[in-house]
């Protein structure tokens, strides 16, 4: 490693899932770094080395860095005074009375920062805001703090491999504000990253460009999943393979295998809001034609969860009351105990709300399921409870266990054997050897053999 490794003294602001993550993260690279949060449960879990959410890794990087003494969280916004660089990294939610991104949260860290900060500290945003959101902060700070200098560096982590994406990323982007000044917080900024600089690309632009990447990222990505999911709908009417033929897609090193997984489509806390945030500002700025895209994207997202719904009911001549039905995951996807936006829940709710007895079970979801996720539902914490007397499984979210599902054993619990393959994560021959009718989108179904 050719860089030196500085000791920089950090605050995050906002201990969320982001802001949790790259706490402890920054703590680990050797830095002396204070979270702050208004949240005082969430602060007092993070201090005894709890993360408040399921993260792989994360209740380790948390016990290792609090130990070594150069991580701390607290709700006093005063530590602000006593460090160099602060990375806000609060929610910026979908506002209750439009598709817009929620600010409030934002301008309440800037307000704090402003009445604590040291003078001539860094600012450095990570949260996704929409394109223009931090020319106008400079403005607002010019006023009232003109010595703070502000970055643009947006988060790319994904739930599920939080603690690897923040001290491995694909890339940094910083987005500097024009001239000196904008040279002075990259010095400031590469500091903070320099164990990582060696291995790292990274990408120096204007703030608008930062704040575009994020968006621009999640909507591709979200744009690459349903563009699949219409290649399926082509495969379903012809006979075709949408998994083989994401396979071959997938090698043209142009295109790439990743988020080309047909299936019920996508949730979660990011893709789905950022995606009506982006649109809403290019509505805004009057982008038609990236508006245009992003309603084409959601409008396949959505079709996916009535096509499920339709395929499951066809099972039962389109009655399905009174039918038990098990639904194997509960979380928008794998490794995570997030249901925001869950298509998996949006499902098994739709089916309960046409009078299926529904029974829900996953590996790590369930507590939050069944405080905030649809009331209609079992929720079970057994697998063989969940099959049990089953006359359609339907698996919609693809935990590792779920897919190594013995078709037999699974045979044996359920009442019929038909199973909804959401996320294309079984061997449809195997399941039909075993004697399964095997559905799902894209790929023939196969009868039982
Ligand atoms: C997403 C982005 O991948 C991160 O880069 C970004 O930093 C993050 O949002 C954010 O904005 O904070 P995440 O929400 O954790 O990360 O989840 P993804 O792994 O992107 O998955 C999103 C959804 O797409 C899931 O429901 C998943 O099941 C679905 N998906 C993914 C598919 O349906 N098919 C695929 O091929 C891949």
């Amino acid at each position: 490693m050719t860089h030196t490794q500085p000791r920089v003294r950090i605050s995050v602001v906002g201990c969320g899932y982001l802001g949790a993550v790259h706490a402890a993260a920054m703590a680990h690279l050797g830095h002396e770094v204070i979270g702050i949060d208004t949240d005082e449960q969430r602060i007092a879990s993070l201090s005894s080395g709890v993360a408040p959410f399921f993260e792989p890794g994360l209740d380790d990087l948390l016990t290792e860095t609090l130990a070594s003494g150069r991580l701390r969280f607290t709700t006093d916004p005063r530590s602000l005074a006593d460090t160099q660089v602060h990375f806000v990294c609060v929610g910026t939610p979908q506002r209750e009375d439009s598709e817009a991104a929620d600010l409030s949260y934002l301008a309440a860290a800037i307000a704090t920062l402003a009445e604590h900060a040291a003078p001539g500290s860094l600012i450095v945003g990570k949260s996704t805001v929409p394109v223009g959101t931090a020319a106008g902060l400079v403005a607002d700070l010019a006023d009232s703090r003109p010595d703070l200098g502000l970055v643009w560096n947006p988060e790319f982590l994904r739930e599920g491999f939080a603690v690897r994406d923040t001290l491995q990323p694909d890339r940094l982007v910083y987005g500097l504000q024009e001239g000196a000044e904008g040279a002075r917080h990259r010095q400031q900024i590469d500091e903070v990253y320099a164990a990582l600089l060696d291995d790292t690309q990274v990408v120096v632009t204007d703030l608008a460009t930062a704040e575009l990447v994020k968006v621009a990222a999640n909507s591709f990505l979200a744009m690459k999943i349903s563009f699949i999911n219409a290649m399926a709908q082509l495969c379903d009417a012809t006979g075709g393979d949408v998994v083989d033929l994401a396979d071959a897609l997938g090698h043209d090193t142009r295109i790439g295998r990743r988020f080309l997984g047909a299936g019920i489509g996508f949730g979660g806390g990011c893709l789905p809001k950022d995606i009506k945030a982006f649109r809403h500002r290019a509505e805004e700025i009057g982008a038609s034609l990236a508006s245009g895209l992003i309603n084409e994207v959601e409008q396949i997202n959505l079709a996916q969860r009535d096509e499920v719904v339709q395929r499951v009911s066809a099972w039962f001549d389109g009655d399905v009351r009174d039918r038990r039905i098990a639904v194997l995951g509960a979380a928008f996807k794998p490794d995570s105990d997030d249901i925001r936006e869950s298509p998996a829940l949006q499902i098994a709710a739709r089916l309960a709300a046409a009078g299926a007895e529904v029974r829900v079970t996953d590996p790590q979801a369930l507590p939050v399921a069944r405080s905030r996720g649809p009331q209609s539902l079992s929720y079970v914490d057994s697998l063989d409870t969940c099959l049990d007397g089953a006359e359609a499984v339907l698996l919609l979210t693809e935990w590792s266990e779920y897919r190594a599902l013995d078709p037999h054993l699974a045979g044996r619990a359920v009442a019929e054997r038909r199973i909804f393959d959401g996320r294309l994560a079984l061997d449809p021959d195997k399941w039909a050897s075993a004697g399964w009718h095997y559905v799902s989108v894209g790929r023939v179904d196969r009868a039982p053999r």
